[in-house]
């Protein structure tokens, strides 16, 4: 229908072609499938991560090829017609509102705009959201993300979403994250990503800014207990408690200053360089006070010279003490400790601290059937030494309790496990704070980085449980097992790997 006052000749749609139609068919269809999708997951939510997928990136994704297609082909048809008629079809659209039919078009267009932008508004900000969820981050890429999502599940940032800590807010760091994403969504198709992941994490946010959004190392203060019941190779699994006050410290809160936080954050400012990828060996430390004043202490092993070594130097901060602070894996010594401490292993089953961790560190726990590996050799064991005591519920409630260490801690298609990840916290099972606390790292005018006892924490009780020693001044640390003065002149680590026994 055409107005009465100026007359035009009906012209049919540009989007009368084949290629436009077929976009026409793949916006409507996929449309409708968002509609729904979004119906669905607004009502009920998703559980599954690939819906979502789904109905934030591919349908999305066809609907604007959809659109794409229409457009190229309203071109080609245009194209096509000016070359027919050049002088009927002028270079640019002709709108006139005042003819009624182009009116009417006008006013559908903008309003179907507008329904259309505000659609894609919502549908982007839930591409976002989705993008950013944990689903998303931890179960769609299966495999590659399972050992990080399964640590994390059981670690107390369980209910911190990935992206708090991975992107934390502001723009900047949402688009390098989603860059560097689609970079790996690109290399898990092409199977090119690298096992076990490897760290430090290339070009992780800096900690202060996501970590602080919660924590505030200032409001610290004090001293926090920790206490561990520890059970030694023998055949009573005899039990060994430690009990000690971790100097947390802090400051500015008005309350108390010092401790571990107050040293190594707020009064002073400690640069490194290390040797290693891992950052696992350091050399070169400087350490720059509240008043500017700078010490730099070397390592043995560091060349002579006041200039760095090789390297980049790094400015401390919470991931170089909190590197696990979710994705925690237990080492099969620390793992069987705690089921036993817990009650999930008998401890009165003869050698069960032993074989457990035997069983944990084998080769075969290390393969894809590593899980029925490990129950496997568990029992396997009393079948051959205490046959009185196989098949008992004591024997086949630590095969089970042995299975779950394995799923929660040794991931061999990812290659992670704690010797690929080790724990900067302590340095006990990898050197930790002994990377500069060891007693070798020392000034040109004689200081050394402390490797006192007592700098970080204070042993308030210790020995075989039942027979303990409790002292609130702090004692001297008794090593559990006779081995010299071997704790004392060489790292703890250089013995305790975290699955080697006597
Ligand atoms: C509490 C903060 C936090 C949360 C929450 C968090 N991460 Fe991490 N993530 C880290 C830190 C810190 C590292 C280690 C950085 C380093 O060593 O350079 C890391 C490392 C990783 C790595 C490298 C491999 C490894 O095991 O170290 C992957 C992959 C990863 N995170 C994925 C995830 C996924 C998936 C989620 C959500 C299920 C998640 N992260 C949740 C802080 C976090
Ligand atoms: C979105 C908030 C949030 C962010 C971001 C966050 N955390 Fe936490 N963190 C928590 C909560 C909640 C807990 C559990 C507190 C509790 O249960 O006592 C926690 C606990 C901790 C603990 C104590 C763990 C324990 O074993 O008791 C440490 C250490 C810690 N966070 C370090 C970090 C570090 C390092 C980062 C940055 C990589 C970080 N957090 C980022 C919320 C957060
Ligand atoms: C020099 C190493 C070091 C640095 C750097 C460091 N921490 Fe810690 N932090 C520790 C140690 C050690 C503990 C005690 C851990 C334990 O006993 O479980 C601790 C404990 C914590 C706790 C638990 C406090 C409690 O009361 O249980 C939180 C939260 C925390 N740190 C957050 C941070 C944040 C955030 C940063 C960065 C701004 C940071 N830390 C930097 C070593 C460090
Ligand atoms: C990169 C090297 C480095 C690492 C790793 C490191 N520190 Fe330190 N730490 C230093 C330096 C440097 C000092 C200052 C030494 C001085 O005052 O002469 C220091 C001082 C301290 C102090 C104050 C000691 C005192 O008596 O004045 C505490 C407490 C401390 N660190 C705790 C820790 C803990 C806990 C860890 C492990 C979680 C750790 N540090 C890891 C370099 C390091
Ligand atoms: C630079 C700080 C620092 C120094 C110096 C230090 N420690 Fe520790 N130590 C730690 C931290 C941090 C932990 C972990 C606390 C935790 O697990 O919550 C720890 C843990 C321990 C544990 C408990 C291990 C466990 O698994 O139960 C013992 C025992 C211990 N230290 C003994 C010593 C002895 C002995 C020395 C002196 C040779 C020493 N420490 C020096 C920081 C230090
Ligand atoms: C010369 C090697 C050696 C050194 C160095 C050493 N240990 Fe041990 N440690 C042992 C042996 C051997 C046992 C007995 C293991 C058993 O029976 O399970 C043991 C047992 C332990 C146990 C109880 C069982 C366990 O595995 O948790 C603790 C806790 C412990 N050591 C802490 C330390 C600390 C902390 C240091 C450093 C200050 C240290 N050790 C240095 C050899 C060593």
């Amino acid at each position: 229908m055409t107005s009465p006052k100026t007359p035009t000749p009906h012209v049919p749609s540009l989007l009368q072609n084949l290629t436009s139609l077929v976009g026409a068919v793949v916006v409507a269809s996929s449309f409708f499938a968002a509609v729904c999708l979004f119906a669905i997951d607004f009502f009920r939510g998703f559980t599954n991560p690939y819906m979502g997928i789904l109905s934030y990136i591919v349908a999305p994704g066809f609907l604007a090829a959809g659109l794409l297609i229409m457009i190229v082909g309203a071109l080609r048809e245009r194209r096509r017609r000016r070359r027919a008629a050049p002088e009927e079809i002028p270079p640019l659209p002709r709108i006139d509102l005042n003819v009624a039919r182009q009116r009417r078009f006008f006013i559908l267009g903008a309003a179907g705009t507008f329904v259309f932008l505000l659609m894609t508004a919502l549908g982007s900000y839930r591409t976002y959201q989705f993008t950013d969820s944990v689903t998303f981050c931890g179960l769609v890429c299966h495999t590659i993300m399972k050992p990080e999502y399964t640590v994390y599940q059981k670690s107390p940032h369980a209910r911190v979403a990935c992206a708090e800590c991975h992107i934390g807010s502001g723009a900047t760091w949402f688009v390098k994250s989603k860059l560097s994403g689609a970079y790996q969504v690109y290399a898990t198709i092409a199977n090119k990503y690298p096992r076990p992941i490897p760290v430090p994490v290339a070009n992780l946010r800096p900690a202060r800014q996501t970590c602080e959004e919660c924590h505030w190392p200032r409001m610290f203060y004090g001293s926090a207990e920790r206490a561990q019941t520890h059970y030694l190779a023998d055949e009573h699994n005899k039990p060994w408690n430690v009990r000690m006050l971790v100097h947390i410290g802090g400051g500015e809160s008005g309350r108390q200053t010092g401790g571990i936080h107050w040293h190594m954050l707020l009064s002073n400012k400690v640069e490194y360089v290390a040797s290693d990828r891992q950052r696992q060996t350091i050399p070169w430390v400087r350490l720059t006070d509240a008043n500017g004043k700078a010490t730099i202490y070397r390592s043995a092993d560091a060349g002579a010279s006041d200039a760095p070594p090789a390297g980049s130097i790094r400015t401390m901060d919470c991931i170089d003490c909190h590197n696990r602070p979710t994705h925690i894996y237990l080492s099969p010594i620390d793992a069987v400790d705690r089921a036993i401490a817990a009650g999930s292993i008998d401890r009165n089953l003869p050698f069960i601290k032993k074989q457990a961790v035997l069983a944990l560190a084998g080769e075969p726990a290390m393969t894809a059937a590593g899980r029925d590996a490990v129950a496997a050799a568990l029992t396997g064991f009393y079948a051959a030494s205490y046959p009185k005591l196989a098949g008992t519920p004591a024997v086949t409630q630590a095969a089970a309790a042995v299975q779950d260490i394995w799923d929660h801690n040794i991931f061999p298609a990812m290659k992670a496990d704690w010797r690929a990840y080790p724990d900067n916290i302590g340095h006990k099972e990898s050197a930790g704070c002994f990377r500069c606390h060891d007693g070798s790292h020392t000034s040109a005018d004689g200081k050394t980085i402390t490797h006192d006892c007592g700098a970080c924490h204070t042993i308030i009780e210790q020995g075989p449980a039942g027979k303990t020693t409790s002292r609130l001044a702090g004692l001297e640390f008794k090593h559990p097992a006779d081995v010299g003065d071997a704790w004392k002149q060489t790292n703890c680590n250089s013995c305790h790997d975290g699955a080697t026994l006597p």
